[in-house]
């Protein structure tokens, strides 16, 4: 029987909802909107487009956005000079910089200079260092933070089960295999991280209850690499030429038409983990502003 396909658009307009309703209770309390920063360098055309939904879902979530666009020409010191504006402004609770940048801009110089208070993509070294030790309250990283609520929404409980994570990057990979092993209700999974140094992926993917596939090449993850009954995460967005088409398309790290066949539940791409990842982002932004409040004892 062919999967369930997890609706991850509709998934996430729930999550964005109860986001709305989170930031309209908090401009009230602030005595003004929650505001996200987003710093787009460059004009790579994908990064662009990621920006434009990311700005579109705060307005219609009740999130100011300021977009800051800077020249693909930008220097690391324009961008930190730009981030040190962001952190001084008592308007902006989150800043987000589109990744990748341009190969000029050092982007770990980036990630270390916002304030880990307004950093909304989990990216700051003390926020990793608390995600990993299971610390709350905080900020969630986005993508991992938008697979576990696609499984608690889908009523799929990781407990006991062999989760294979596919990647290791310090988006998403990293973080996964840390949410998914947490010792904490929704979690408790058995984690295998493989990666490009592993030398057979397939020993490890056919042996997973649920397979996250966050790797980066186009239809990487075959049919025969799954197990009967399979979870099929599918975190990729890739852009391929479509020879029949005659155009591009988007396809996932997972070849979808071998996969649905074997797994029991799947994301397809787009429409699955893409849209999860904006609404991490919206209610990190909330919870900027929630803890800033805390801070200041308002
Ligand atoms: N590029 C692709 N995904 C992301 C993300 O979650 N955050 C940022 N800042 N850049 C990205």
């Amino acid at each position: 029987m062919p999967a369930t396909i997890i609706d991850g658009k509709s998934i996430a307009l729930k999550i964005n909802q109860e986001t709305a309703a989170i930031a309209a209770k908090l401009a009230e309390r602030a005595g003004r909107k929650v505001g996200l920063a987003v710093v787009l360098v460059g004009d790579d055309p994908a990064s662009a487009v990621y920006v434009r939904n990311k700005v579109k879902a705060c307005a219609d979530t009740g999130i100011e956005s300021r977009m800051i666009a800077m020249s693909a020409s930008s220097t690391t010191e324009e961008v930190l000079q730009v981030i040190r504006e962001l952190n001084a402004d008592e308007n902006i609770d989150g800043i987000l910089v589109q990744s990748p940048p341009p190969p000029q801009v050092d982007e770990s110089a980036v990630i270390l200079a916002i304030d880990p208070d307004k950093d909304v993509d989990c990216f700051a070294e003390r926020n990793v260092g608390r995600l990993l030790i299971g610390e709350k309250p905080g900020f969630h990283p986005c993508t991992p933070w938008g697979v576990m609520e696609l499984l608690r929404y889908s009523g799929i409980d990781p407990k006991g089960k062999h989760a294979v994570v596919i990647g290791r990057s310090n988006i998403v990979g990293k973080p996964m295999a840390a949410l998914l092993m947490q010792k904490a209700a929704g979690a408790n999974a058995t984690v295998t991280v493989v990666h490009s140094g592993t030398p057979d992926i397939r020993r490890y993917t056919l042996d997973a209850d649920i397979l996250v596939a966050a790797i980066g090449k186009p239809e990487f993850v075959k049919g025969d690499m799954i197990k009967d009954g399979a979870v099929v995460i599918d975190v990729g967005i890739n852009r391929i030429f479509d020879e029949a088409l005659g155009k591009n398309r988007l396809v996932g790290d997972v070849k979808y038409a071998e996969a649905v066949e074997k797994a029991s539940f799947i994301t397809p791409v787009p429409g699955g983990v893409g849209p999860m990842t904006i609404a991490g982002l919206l209610r990190n932004a909330c919870i900027a502003l929630q803890l800033k409040l805390e801070r200041e004892g308002k």
